[in-house]
C-alpha cells in the first residue's frame, strides 16, 4: 500500500481519498466497512471500492476499503 498517496481516490463515486479513510479509521474509530461508509460515504454508491468481489468494473480498482481496514485496524 506504500505506493498509494493519501490523495489517492479510493471511492470514485463519492470522491473519497485514502487519507480520508485512514482518518476515519484512526481518528474516528471505524472498524468495519459499514463504519467507513457511515463516516466517509465511501462505498455507498456502486460498491466497487469495497472489495474485489464487489468490483464489477473493468479495469478493476487497485485498492479496496477492506484492504485499508485490514492494514490499519
Ligand atoms: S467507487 Fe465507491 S461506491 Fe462506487
Amino acid at each position: 500500500m506504500a505506493k498509494f498517496n493519501y490523495s489517492y481516490k479510493v471511492c470514485e463515486c463519492k470522491n473519497v481519498t485514502l487519507g480520508e479513510i485512514i482518518h476515519a479509521i484512526k481518528e474516528k474509530n471505524a472498524k468495519t466497512v459499514e463504519d467507513v461508509k457511515d463516516i466517509t460515504d465511501a462505498g455507498t454508491a456502486c460498491g466497487c471500492c469495497i472489495n474485489a468481489t464487489k468490483d464489477f468494473g473493468d479495469p478493476k480498482m487497485q485498492l479496496y476499503i477492506e484492504d485499508i481496514l485490514k492494514k490499519f485496524t
